[in-house]
């Protein structure tokens, strides 16, 4: 589709937590230009706005139909996502999410109808796949370093977003805990690597059924759960490789890699899947040690909003995008079917969509560099 102009006028839609770290990473990049902020309660997106030089702050309405806006950067919480961005595509915009895509299936599928019906772009986080740790990693595969992978281990373990969130209830309401928060970092690299995922199986608990806010005005104010809270996972990925992983906000501490992808020639280890950079080791047959092949994290490695970069270029040039709704799609029904199989106590569940390319392709290096 064609674009009029050298640049995606972009509209933020939620500017809570996440938002000033969005919009202090895309001010160095000319393809995209934040010229509207609207959040529900609009005393925050006038703080965004007077933070960060944003020229318009309309309602919620106004912008979704905004005329200078060709895209809605939804930073709405989960639960929002699926109905802003509809209505986002039904005033003709374009759309790039947090993660997930959507909370259901169903939301996921109108999601994606509605773009194509409309030839609009969807793109959905994470992007950390597109980042220079995720990269390196792909890059060893296809040279065929590791030979063929045959299983992956990941997983992401700590005490739970309550520390650093001043308002983390969301996280653990249904749509989001463990699994859909931190799950699609670690479903969208190990699909951008492995390929689709054929089958799962899984297991999940709920250690407290209360939670404590750790920090902001409202610390000590104590919050109910709603969602499984540890949850481990077998994977099968469409070529027969096998997959585990552990997502948990029940865990002090921990010391297991986050990351490592075993082929027949050797092994990787990656870092964690929410971040974009290092370290990256390999180590293959006959090797007495690892060795480093990418360091620990730069500002150069990549930042969070590059995939709606790639995205607004893509709208620009024509090129396919990366951190498409296509991979967040399968992602979701990975996601949903590994909370399914632990709600029914460990079934297996097989995965109806998969990823062809250029959707599920190996992450390529499109975007400058940024912070993280
Ligand atoms: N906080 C983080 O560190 C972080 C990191 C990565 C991804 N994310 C993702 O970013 C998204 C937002 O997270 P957050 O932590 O910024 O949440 P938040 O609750 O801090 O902010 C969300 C904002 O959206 C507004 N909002 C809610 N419903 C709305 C609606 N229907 N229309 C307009 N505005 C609405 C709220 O008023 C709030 O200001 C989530 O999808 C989350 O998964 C957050």
């Amino acid at each position: 589709m064609g674009h009029d102009h050298a640049t995606v006028r972009v509209g933020v839609l939620g500017c809570g937590n996440v938002s000033s770290r969005y919009l202090a990473n895309l001010a160095g990049q000319p393809e995209v230009t934040v010229v509207a902020c609207a959040d529900a309660e609009p005393a925050r997106a006038r703080a965004l706005a007077a933070a960060h030089g944003v020229p318009e702050v309309p309602s919620v309405d106004d912008l979704l139909a905004h005329p200078g806006v060709d895209l809605v950067l939804n930073l709405t919480p989960p639960r929002a996502h699926a109905e802003t961005t509809l209505r986002a595509l039904a005033g003709g915009k374009h759309v790039y999410t947090e993660k997930p895509l959507a909370t259901s299936m169903a939301d996921a599928r109108r999601i994606v109808e509605t773009a194509d019906a409309r030839s609009l772009r969807v793109g959905t986080a994470p992007d950390t796949f597109l980042g220079a740790g995720a990269r390196a990693c792909a890059a060893l595969v296809t040279e065929g370093r590791i030979g063929t992978p045959v299983s992956v281990n990941a997983a992401m373990m700590n005490a739970g977003p309550e520390r650093f969130h001043p308002e983390p209830e969301f996280l653990y309401q249904a749509g989001a805990g463990p699994l859909f928060d931190i799950g699609p970092y670690y479903l969208t690299v190990l699909t951008a690597l492995m390929g689709p995922v054929a089958r799962v199986g899984a297991l999940g608990a709920t250690a407290r059924p209360e939670r404590v806010v750790l920090t902001g005005p409202r610390a000590g104010t104590t919050f109910g759960v709603e969602t499984l809270t540890h949850v481990n996972s077998v994977l099968e990925f469409a070529d027969g490789a096998l997959g585990l992983l552990v997502t948990s906000f029940d865990v002090t501490a921990t010391r297991t890699p986050h990351l490592e992808i075993h082929g027949t020639e050797g092994t990787i280890v990656a870092a964690q899947a929410n971040s974009w950079g290092g370290p990256v080791l390999v180590r293959t047959t006959g090797d007495a040690e690892f060795t480093e092949v990418l360091p620990e994290p730069t500002a150069s490695d990549g930042f969070m909003g590059m995939g709606l970069v790639d995205l607004a270029r893509s709208i620009l040039t024509g090129r396919p995008a990366q951190a498409t709704a296509a991979r967040g799609f399968h992602v979701l029904e990975v996601l949903t079917a590994i909370a399914d199989s632990a709600r029914d106590g460990g079934r297996f569940v097989r995965i109806e969509s998969t990823l062809t390319a250029p959707d599920g392709q190996r992450p390529a290096a499109t975007v400058g560099p940024g912070s993280a």
